[in-house]
C-alpha cells in the first residue's frame, strides 16, 4: 500500500475565490496547493472586460500578500453583447486565458449569462481562429426540463451541435456530473476536455438528503445519481487526457447556504488533493493521479507543466466544521470528517 504519493505541483483549472473579504479569507487555501487555477469571473458585476480582469488578477495577488508563488489564470464572462475584439485583445495580452460560457440563469450570478449560444458566432469564430479555450456550464435552463436532466439534455442539445459547427473550437464542459458527459467527452473527435470535482467524484444525490435536507452538498450541476458518480469516477482515474481536475471550490457565507433559498456551491479548496487522492486510491488508480491534476489540463490549455512537487501522506485529518469568522465563515465539504490524506506541501 502506498501511503506517501509525491506528484508534479498540481492546478485547479476551476475555482471562484469570490472578492473583497471573501477573497482575503479563501484566495490562501487554493494557493496552498495548486501553482495556477482558472479563476471564475461571476463576481456581482461580473468580469466582462480587460480592465476589469486585470484589476481582479490585482485584488488576487493582493489578497495572497507579498512573495505569493499562485498564478491566477484570468476568464472573460460571456455575455451577449461580448465584443470579439476585445477578447482578441484581452487573450494576445495575456490577461484572458479563457472565455466562460454561463447560460442566463443556470446558476450562482449568471444572471447576466448568454441567452441563446447561437447569437455569439463572431465570438466563437474569433475564439476557434485565435485558440482561446470556451469553458462551459453545460445545463440547460428551460425549467420544465427535470434538474437532474438538465446536464445531459445540454450534451444532446447544445453541445453537439456546437462541436459540429466549431470543429476546431477548444471546449472544456466544466465539473462534469453524468455518464452522459463523460462519454461524450471520452468519445468526441474533438478538442473536448472536462473538469470534475471532488464532490461528484465522492457522493451522490443521497448526500442531499441524509437524514435532513444538507444544503451544503448542494452545488450546481446537483448531484446525481450512484450510476454517474460511477462513470465519472472511471473517467477521472482512466488516464484520459481529456479529464482534469477542477475543484469548482465555490464558498458562500453559512447562512446563505443554511437558508430558506440556500446558495449553491461547496467549499472545498481546504483539503481539495486530499478528497481527490482518496478518490483515485480507491480506485486502485494513484498511478493516474498526478496526469489527473497535474499534466491534462495544462497541456489541454497548452501551457508548460509546473516546476517541483507536493506530497500528500495517508493519515487522520479531521476536516473542522467550519473555516474562516463572521462574515467569511464557510463550511467545507467534507466537515467533521476524517479525511484520510494530509497534504505536506
Ligand atoms: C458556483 C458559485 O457559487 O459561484 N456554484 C456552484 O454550485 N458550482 C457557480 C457555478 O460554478 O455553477
Ligand atoms: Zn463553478
Amino acid at each position: 500500500m502506498t501511503d506517501r504519493l509525491t506528484i508534479r505541483r498540481p492546478d485547479d483549472w476551476h475555482v471562484h475565490l469570490r472578492d473583497g473579504a471573501m477573497l482575503e479569507a479563501v484566495a490562501q487555501h487554493s494557493a496552498r496547493q495548486f501553482a495556477r487555477a482558472i479563476i471564475m469571473p461571476n463576481l456581482t458585476p461580473p468580469v466582462t472586460s480587460i480592465e476589469a480582469a486585470t484589476a481582479y488578477r490585482q485584488r488576487i495577488m493582493a489578497a495572497l500578500g507579498e512573495g505569493a508563488t499562485f498564478t491566477p489564470l484570468m476568464t472573460c464572462y460571456l455575455t451577449d453583447g461580448t465584443d470579439p475584439a476585445e477578447l482578441e485583445r484581452g487573450h494576445a495580452e495575456g490577461v484572458f486565458t479563457a472565455c466562460k460560457l454561463y447560460p442566463a440563469h443556470a446558476t450562482t450570478n449568471s444572471a447576466h449569462g448568454v441567452t441563446d449560444i447561437r447569437a455569439l458566432t463572431g465570438v466563437l469564430e474569433t475564439m476557434q481562429r485565435i485558440g482561446m479555450p470556451l469553458l462551459i456550464h453545460g445545463e440547460v435552463t428551460d425549467k420544465s426540463i427535470d434538474i437532474f436532466d438538465r446536464e445531459a439534455v445540454f450534451v444532446e442539445r447544445v453541445l453537439t451541435p456546437l462541436v459540429r459547427d466549431y470543429p476546431g473550437l477548444k471546449i472544456v464542459l466544466e465539473h462534469i456530473t453524468t455518464a452522459e458527459a463523460a462519454a461524450f467527452v471520452a468519445e468526441a473527435d474533438h478538442p473536448i476536455a472536462a473538469t470534475i470535482t471532488p464532490q461528484h467524484l465522492l457522493i451522490n444525490r443521497n448526500a442531499l438528503f441524509d437524514g435532513g435536507l444538507r444544503p451544503h452538498a448542494y452545488c450546481l450541476p446537483v448531484l446525481k445519481r450512484e450510476k454517474h458518480r460511477l462513470a465519472v469516477r472511471q473517467a477521472a482515474v482512466s488516464g484520459s487526457p481529456r479529464f482534469f481536475l477542477g475543484t469548482d471550490s465555490a464558498p458562500h457565507v453559512v447562512g446563505a447556504k443554511e437558508s430558506g433559498c440556500g446558495c449553491a456551491g461547496i467549499f472545498n479548496a481546504p483539503f481539495a488533493l486530499e478528497a481527490y487522492v482518496r478518490v483515485f486510491d480507491e480506485e486502485g488508480a494513484l498511478d493516474t493521479f498526478e496526469g489527473f491534476a497535474s499534466e491534462h489540463g495544462a497541456r489541454f490549455y497548452g501551457l508548460p507543466l509546473n516546476e517541483g512537487t507536493v506530497t500528500l501522506v495517508r493519515d487522520d485529518v479531521e476536516v473542522p466544521a467550519s473555516i474562516g469568522t463572521g462574515e467569511t465563515a464557510v463550511v467545507p465539504f467534507l466537515a467533521g470528517t476524517n479525511a484520510g490524506w494530509r497534504f505536506e506541501g
